[in-house]
């Protein structure tokens, strides 16, 4: 049995309308731009028409490496160059306001790296904002172009393993590097890689049903370097409260795992008629009515780099269309609500409720 081939899970193909430039300008040179959007384009021949950072030594270097043929320092010039037709921006979320209003002066959709923002007030500000100046606002989630996570949601778009009632992370890394942002950064693990992981739980939700509520865990070694934990079990409802609605979510994050032999990333999907889970590399499916056989898929590509090239074909493909971007600002912000919710959670050793972050009865 066939049921998924590398063209189901690849980044694809652009399919620009004619005559339009979708030249990217990408702006913030830093780390995620040189090791992962840039390989990803180069790799799957995406046009890059210019660089922008603050940093003339990032941006000259990042040019020079990629062959880029403009660089700047200042937005407005990049904004200039009329082969810029998509802006990918690849800085933190703090100083993205200013960075958009700037494009306003000359707009471009805009595709913005996860998380959209550290909390649900600033995540909010940004999409109201966006919307007023006329931007199209898209989210760079690109975990869901992966192809472990692209195969798995396709295998379960095929409604294979009947009604879904379970969707479980496991995840073993490391990242308590000193002198690195995200060892700095509040609530790093939740809010900003964890986001990957709270916007994979709905989006492999086969329902259109939103989480509910959520309680978290969270423990901190004594002598770690990040300021915040770096470890987090969330129990994520959906539906009414009682325990008796046909789908949970569980996600276990340990990323302060010294022995590196032991890490590993899987997810599992349960549903009434069989299960599907995968590592990174590969995907696996075990039906009830087939008692004694597993299938098991490698995949071919990986998340870094080739889902950033996989968001970005997206991304385009849609907005040149006239369509909304994949992952709109509206979206993520039931995300960034998931994650508000798990460090509230985590603080106030409560469960949190979804309405109650959206409606803003309780915030970070
Ligand atoms: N898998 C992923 O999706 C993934 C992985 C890593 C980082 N990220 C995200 O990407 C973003 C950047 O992370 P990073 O590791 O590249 O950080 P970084 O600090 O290495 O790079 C950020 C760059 O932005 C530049 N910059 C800051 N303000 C600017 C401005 N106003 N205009 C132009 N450039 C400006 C800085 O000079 C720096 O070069 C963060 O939001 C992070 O969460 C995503």
């Amino acid at each position: 049995m066939e049921f998924i081939r590398p063209e189901h899970y690849s980044p694809g193909k652009l399919k620009t309308a004619q005559g339009k430039s979708y030249g990217i300008g990408i702006i913030g040179c830093g780390s995620i731009a040189n090791s992962a959007h840039l390989p990803a384009y180069r790799k799957h021949g995406l046009p890059i028409a210019a660089c922008c950072d603050v940093s003339e030594q990032a941006a000259k270097a990042t040019a020079e490496k990629f062959g880029i043929p403009f660089w700047t320092t200042d937005v407005r010039e990049l904004l200039q160059q009329e082969e810029v037709g998509i802006i990918d921006l690849a800085i933190h979320p703090e100083p993205r306001l200013g960075v958009l209003r700037q494009i306003a002066e000359a707009p471009r959709p805009v595709l913005c790296q996860k998380p959209l923002a550290l909390d649900l007030q600033h995540a909010r500000e940004l999409a109201r904002e966006a919307d007023r100046l006329g931007i199209v606002l898209g989210v760079n989630q690109q975990a869901r172009w992966a192809p472990a996570h692209k195969a798995l949601k396709t295998v379960l778009e095929q409604d294979l393993i009947g009604h879904v009632y379970s969707i479980h992370h496991h995840m073993r890394a490391f990242q308590d590097q000193p002198g690195w942002w995200w060892t700095t950064m509040k609530n790093f693990n939740i809010v900003d890689h964890g986001v990957h992981y709270a916007d994979l739980c709905r989006h492999f939700n086969p329902s259109q049903e939103e989480w509910s509520r959520v309680h978290c865990t969270t423990a901190q070694l004594p002598g770690q370097n990040a300021v915040d934990p770096l470890i987090y079990s969330a129990s994520v409802e959906f539906g009414p409260a009682g325990g008796r609605n046909p789908l949970m979510a569980s996600l276990h994050f340990n990323n302060i795992v010294k022995a590196s032999r032991s890490h590993s990333h899987t997810w599992w999907v349960d549903g009434t008629e069989g299960s599907v889970w995968c590592t990174q590399d590969t995907l696996y499916m075990a039906l009830n009515r087939h008692k004694n056989v597993i299938h098991e898929i490698k995949l071919k590509g990986s998340w870094f780099p080739d889902a950033f090239a996989g968001s970005m074909i997206a991304f385009i493909n849609e907005v040149s269309e006239g369509r909304k971007p994949p992952v709109t600002a509206e979206d993520n912000l039931q995300t960034i609500a998931l994650t508000t919710a798990m460090v509230l959670s985590s603080q106030e050793g409560r469960v949190v409720e979804r309405m109650d972050v959206l409606e803003g009865s309780v915030s970070l």
